[in-house]
């Protein structure tokens, strides 16, 4: 079992007499009462999570922090962050609006898609959110009378970093993104349109643990964005380095050290606005994964246990609940949550009930005897967990609740039967 994950994590999860504790509340217990399979939020460990990194950065330059929604839409997160005072990156227009459901104002919203639609684009124009354009094409699409207030380009730096495959967004195969030249046109065209405000964008990658990344991407950018300001005149308001900040999900993995790579990024970012004398932009970044990731814990009931040559542990969470493993032979750290003393005696599979023989959570993992009934807990689902899940082979979404000390709050019903036939319709004549 992944005992390491109770070490790391300690201020927010806990072995008491066996039995796992989120905050002050027994695994347990939640699963009774909410049923599974839940996802569970620590609200603690999400705003520590948000101070630690805005801290972090906030006291060497100043700062802005978007946090990426599509990591975990879920309203209240959203509400937790923004009273941190974040500020919030949507990649659609249901982000943008539930941003706005959950108190951002357009000011504070970056829109960064890719391959938009003109209908997108008039919807964040309309909700005066600044739009980050992955290609300079795009200002074509604009309506004739667009106001453009604040533009942003998304750079493709020509490199990239991810923490496994499928993780990289940038470089020369990367869907992402504008090269130096493309965006050089584009801020210009965007002048001549009456932009009044620019920023300048990467995200080059996902779950990154090499703190020496995160400078070096930054000087790429910063030497783009110099040479941008320098031939079309403009002064950058903000320089956003995306996010892409790792979290541990392997024992052998270890967690950034983000004053570091805060203070080497800081360094880099203000040696070059001197260099290129590009005035005084905010720094800005744009986190999902750090912030969110490990807040989160993905309580699942085992349901079968089936011996043949092997051992699978079918549990109700499967890659309908939490993809990750199957899309990207991702590792989340396990622990059989209501008998956390016992000794690992067998290597088990762990799997889905979904009809894919990719429905595996884990591959030969060491775990106590596990039969039906069991809790197990699975950790690091707060990032790309629900945000992921689908209702594939009909099989109803998970609930989400927020744990604050000893209080249990639901944040999402779990969804019904009745939720899988909401919105369709059987025409007339096939009924007669
Ligand atoms: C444009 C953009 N910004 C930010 C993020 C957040 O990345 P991470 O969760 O690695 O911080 C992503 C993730 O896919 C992204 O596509």
């Amino acid at each position: 079992m992944d005992r390491w994950i109770l070490r790391l994590l300690a201020d927010s999860y806990s072995n008491k007499d066996g039995v796992l504790f989120i905050e002050e509340l027994s695994s347990i217990d939640i699963a009774e009462r909410f049923g599974t399979p839940v996802y569970v939020t620590s609200e603690s460990r999400l705003r520590e999570n948000y101070r630690r990194l805005y801290k972090a950065f906030s006291r060497l330059s100043r700062f802005r922090l978007f946090y990426a929604v599509k990591a975990n839409s879920n309203l209240a997160v959203l509400t937790v962050l923004r009273q941190e005072g974040a500020w919030a990156d949507c990649s659609c227009p249901a982000e943008i609006y539930e941003a706005r459901i959950a108190g951002f104002n357009g000011e504070r919203l970056l829109y960064t898609g890719n391959y938009n639609s003109r209908e997108e684009l008039r919807f964040a124009l309309d909700a005066g959110v600044t739009i980050n354009f992955d290609d300079p094409s795009m200002l074509n699409k604009l309506p004739s009378n667009a106001k453009l207030n604040g533009i942003c380009f998304r750079i493709n730096p020509g490199i990239g970093k991810g923490g496994r495959e499928g993780l990289v967004f940038a470089g020369p195969d990367a869907k992402f993104g504008s090269s130096e030249d493309h965006a050089m046109k584009g801020y210009k065209k965007a002048k001549e349109m009456g932009a009044k405000s620019f920023g300048i964008h990467m995200m080059t990658g996902s779950n990154v643990l090499d703190p020496r990344y995160f400078p070096a991407i930054t000087e790429v950018l910063m030497d783009i964005a110099g040479r941008i300001a320098k031939e079309t005149g403009i002064e950058f308001e903000f320089v956003n380095i995306g996010g892409g900040f790792g979290v541990p999900y392997t024992d052998n993995e270890t967690p950034l050290p983000i004053d570091e790579v805060a203070k080497s990024v800081v360094d880099v970012f203000k040696s070059k606005l001197d260099e290129y004398r590009m005035g005084s932009p905010t720094l800005a970044a744009e986190p999902g994964r750090y912030l969110v990731a490990d807040t989160t814990v993905l309580l699942a009931r085992v349901c079968h246990v089936k011996k043949s040559e092997k051992t699978f542990v079918g549990i109700d969470a499967g890659m309908n609940t939490l993809l990750r493993p199957a899309l990207y032979k991702a590792y989340h750290p396990m622990l059989t949550a209501n008998r956390l003393n016992e000794e690992d005696v067998e290597q088990v599979n762990i799997c889905g009930q979904i009809c894919e023989n990719t429905d595996i959570i884990a591959r030969d993992r060491s775990m106590p005897r596990m039969q039906e009934g069991d809790l197990l807990a699975i950790f690091n689902a707060g990032a790309y967990g629900f945000s992921m899940s689908s209702q594939y082979n009909n099989r109803p979404r998970a609930a989400e609740v927020i744990v604050l000390k000893d209080s249990a709050e639901l944040i999402r019903r779990r969804e019904s039967i009745h939720d899988l036939l909401e919105g369709q319709q059987i025409p007339a004549r096939l009924l007669q």
